[in-house]
């Protein structure tokens, strides 16, 4: 028999110098394997004389465990070593910033013709809604617009044909709510009109907020205290500076439209914005719904919800509200 103690020493030497686990495998095959080494001693104990034999086979079998726990021993060693280069070359910075999640935000338009809804629901107003396509008798003739009425040319109406035509205004409203109501009535009909228009002040799509009171005694100082009240409520300012300056509509008699004082940025210069139209309604319209002229009176308006907000927000082209650019718009967030 080879020596033992020489095997035995030689098979620890060489797991430790071992550095990796392919490496260790193979030397424990070597040594502990079917054929190995140690596997051999045993195989040849029956060459030796019967007395050593028991003797002999415990060593054997002391130094197969002990070479066996060598092995388990640096098996796990290098698992670990293994788990920790992967671990520090992997690395995860948990202090980097995370991916920023955007959150929408309302439309100024929208803040607006929420603010003007909230104010009239309050005052005992209803909200009504008509059609953005309209027929020319809602839009005009109802009105007291007659095909060939110069007030056709202010409005730069965009037709269809067949009647139809992109509303211009929301007065469209009133004629459908009183064809279908009778009086007493009081609603406002915020939307969308249209009109082939585009300047700082003009775009070609904008919105109204309607206004249609109609009852046995109303009058022209009942619309414009309703007015002054809620544009100084509007702008949360009792001193704002206010004009009702006289105008002509074909559906309201008398007419007025409201400036508010807007001071420009640049120069500081004061100027005057329009933003309502109103009057008392004709009684040619009330003729054209059935209504009786004689015994109702009411008072209509139709506000410029892109400029109520240019006022606001104190913006000098509203078309800027419409351009989409997100660093215009989140400044409203
Ligand atoms: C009208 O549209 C009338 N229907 C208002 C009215 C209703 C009068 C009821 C009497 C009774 P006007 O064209 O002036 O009127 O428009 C009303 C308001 O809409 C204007 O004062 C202005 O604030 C706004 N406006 C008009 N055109 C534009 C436009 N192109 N872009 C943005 N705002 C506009
Ligand atoms: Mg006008």
């Amino acid at each position: 028999m080879t020596d033992l103690d020489s095997l035995q020493t030689e098979a620890l030497a060489e797991i430790d110098s071992v550095r990796d686990v392919d490496a260790l495998e193979s030397l424990r095959i070597r040594f502990l394997g079917k054929k190995g080494l140690l596997t051999e001693q045993l195989k040849a104990l029956g060459k030796l004389p019967r007395d050593s034999r028991p003797a002999a086979g415990q060593k054997i079998n002391r130094i197969k465990s002990r070479v066996q726990q060598a092995v388990e021993e640096k098996k796990s060693r290098l698992q670990e070593s293994v788990l920790h280069s992967r671990l520090s070359s992997e690395t995860l910075d948990i202090t980097l910033p995370g991916r920023r999640q955007n959150l929408g935000s309302l439309h100024p338009v929208t803040r607006i013709l929420t603010r003007i809804r909230e104010y009239f629901l309050q005052h005992g107003f209803a909200v009504v809604e008509g059609p953005e396509v309209e027929d020319e008798f809602h839009n005009f003739e109802a009105l007291n617009i007659p095909a060939h009425h110069p007030a056709r040319a202010m409005h730069d109406t965009f037709y269809f044909g067949d009647n139809l035509l992109l509303r211009t205004h929301t007065s469209s409203v009133q004629i459908r709510l009183m064809q279908h109501q009778a009086p007493p009535m009081r609603v406002i009909a915020p939307g969308r009109v249209y009109r082939c228009d585009s300047d700082p002040t003009h775009s070609p799509m904008f919105h109204q907020v309607e206004g249609l009171l109609v009852d046995e005694q109303v009058s022209f100082a009942d619309l414009k205290s309703t007015l002054i009240k809620f544009l100084q409520v509007f702008f949360e300012d009792e001193n704002l500076p206010i004009r009702f300056r006289p105008s002509y509509f074909p559906f309201t008699e008398p007419s007025a439209e409201i400036d508010v004082a807007m001071v420009d940025s640049e120069s500081g210069d004061i100027r005057w914005l329009e933003v309502i139209g109103c009057g008392m309604v004709h009684p040619a319209v009330f003729e054209k719904v059935g209504i009786d002229a004689d015994r109702y009176r009411g008072y209509a308006f139709g506000m410029g919800v892109e400029r109520l907000a240019m006022l606001r927000y104190r913006i000098d082209d509203l078309r800027l509200f419409f351009d989409n650019d997100l660093r215009f718009l989140q400044q409203f967030a």
